[in-house]
């Protein structure tokens, strides 16, 4: 029995698939009960310092099954990637018994059969870009709603991010290899579908760039051929798939959203009417530190552009509060930014120091108490914003993808609109992975309370 537990982002979670799809693959069932486990594998993260405290404190508490049962305890993910990390394991925890990267992660039957027969201590870990590895077999934890890794890496360098030092530089898949991916789980009964990378609107950039010589042409089921060289066409592509009903991506980044994705979104109907663009400051001044490469006028205008465009369109976003150097005027520039756009989400995030990147190294770094009050202010504005923006839904009636019961009420069952909005309602099992029409009755700040009408 095995039990994979995950840190971090959707592209971690996509991974942790796959390490379930080789366990099960190699003969091993699924468990919740860590006391049952033979094996015990974390995929980690290492954006932000609290997923390496969060790592640390569980390794404490399965030590006790590594002493009382023999459990083998694997660790894998973008953490591993930190020398400085896997030396404070190899100190502190000498009970790991296999540590591996994010680019060594098809090696990890092979490394754990070693782990059992030669019962030795396993490092797999490589510091360079690993090449994108096709066919790694997958346990979905949804029935409903998938994701798709489409590239992996990061080239953009933003100074606050950990992830171009542990990922590598942006590697995209093979257009034919996500469509016959995508093809397969409409096969299978899903219906949403997020695509995934660091930075979705470079998807083959740099492949064309390097002039690599990759197969663009994506032959059809239906036998039609048609060249997908762009993020744009990918999503015109996927568009086309029967039985897929919703189309999600994250993240975009704003210095890469050309005219024809745009395009895109608006002409593909299955394309959902939410484009999560990560702002991460509003200030010109800080997006420079940041490197970002927008100002704060260049990322409202994106979004009047948008706007104008394709009606209807809303927007989630990532906000960093506290990067060094951030002054109060600069704050205020984030604020403002929210207020003018009005956003569905927020994904707030109090700046948080990695060794090894630029930002670790200036100087200024904020203090820890005028992050937090910071933080409590944009939080402030942000359910503000949330709960103004909410009272729209009421009384329309919006297209809802039923996702299943509430866990905490029989009779109700829960959905989400285009727009990534909870929506409850009285229903019935037969709705469960339909997306069908509700009238919304009432907003919750967390939820919309929808009807629906036989
Ligand atoms: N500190 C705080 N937040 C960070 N993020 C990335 N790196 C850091 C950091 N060092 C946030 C960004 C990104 C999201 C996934 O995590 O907002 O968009
Ligand atoms: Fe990190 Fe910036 Fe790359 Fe996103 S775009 S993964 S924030 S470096």
């Amino acid at each position: 029995k095995y039990t994979v537990l995950t840190m971090g982002c959707q592209l971690n979670e996509n991974d942790s698939e796959k390490i379930s799809g080789m366990l099960e693959a190699s003969g091993y069932t699924k468990t919740d009960d860590l006391s049952q486990a033979n094996v015990i594998v974390f995929n980690t993260c290492c954006v932000r310092e609290n997923a390496e405290d969060r790592l640390f404190g569980k390794l404490g508490e399965v030590k006790k099954y590594k002493e009382n049962n023999g459990t083998i305890i694997a660790i894998g993910g973008c953490m591993m990637q930190e020398k400085h990390i896997v030396n404070k394991l190899k100190q502190s925890y000498p009970f790991v018994d296999i540590v591996f990267g994010p680019h060594t992660m098809q090696d990890f039957p092979k490394d754990l059969y070693a782990s059992i027969v030669e019962n030795k201590k396993i490092e797999d870990i490589l510091d360079i870009d690993g090449n994108i590895i096709e066919g790694v077999p997958i346990i979905r934890d949804d029935s409903i709603k998938a994701s798709v890794a489409i590239m992996n890496g990061c080239n953009n360098f933003c100074t606050y991010c950990i992830v171009p030092y542990v990922r590598g530089r942006e590697r995209s898949r093979n257009p034919q290899a996500i469509y016959v991916e995508c093809l397969d789980l409409a096969k299978n009964g899903y219906k949403e579908i997020t695509l995934l990378g660091q930075n979705v609107n470079s998807y083959l950039v740099s492949e064309r760039k390097q002039n690599k010589n990759l197969n663009l042409t994506v032959k059809k089921e239906n036998g039609e051929e048609v060249e997908v060289n762009s993020f744009a066409k990918l999503l015109r592509l996927i568009n086309t798939i029967d039985g897929i009903e919703r189309i999600r991506f994250i993240s975009p980044h704003p210095k890469d959203f050309t005219d024809d994705v745009i395009d895109s979104i608006r002409d593909c109907d299955k394309v959902c009417n939410l484009i999560h663009l990560p702002l991460q400051s509003g200030s010109t001044n800080v997006l420079k530190a940041m490197n970002r490469k927008y100002t704060k006028e260049q990322y409202l205008n994106l979004v009047e552009k948008i706007k104008a465009k394709i009606p209807n369109i809303q927007f989630s976003t990532d906000i960093i509060v506290g990067f060094p150097r951030e002054t109060e005027e600069d704050f205020e520039d984030t604020l403002d930014v929210v207020k003018k756009v009005g956003y569905e989400q927020i994904f707030m995030f109090i700046y948080s120091r990695r060794v090894g990147t630029v930002a670790d190294k200036m100087e200024n770094q904020i203090d820890e108490k005028v992050k937090h009050e910071r933080f409590n202010r944009l939080k402030s504005l942000a359910e503000k914003i949330i709960e103004e923006g909410n009272k729209k839904y009421v009384g329309t009636v919006q297209k809802v993808l039923v996702e299943g019961k509430s866990k905490t009420n029989d009779k109700i069952y829960t959905g989400r609109t285009e727009t990534n909005k909870v929506v409850n309602f009285e229903g019935n099992d037969d709705l469960v992975g339909k997306v069908i029409p509700l009238k919304i009755a009432s907003e919750h700040m967390w939820y919309l309370k929808g009807e629906y009408e036989n």
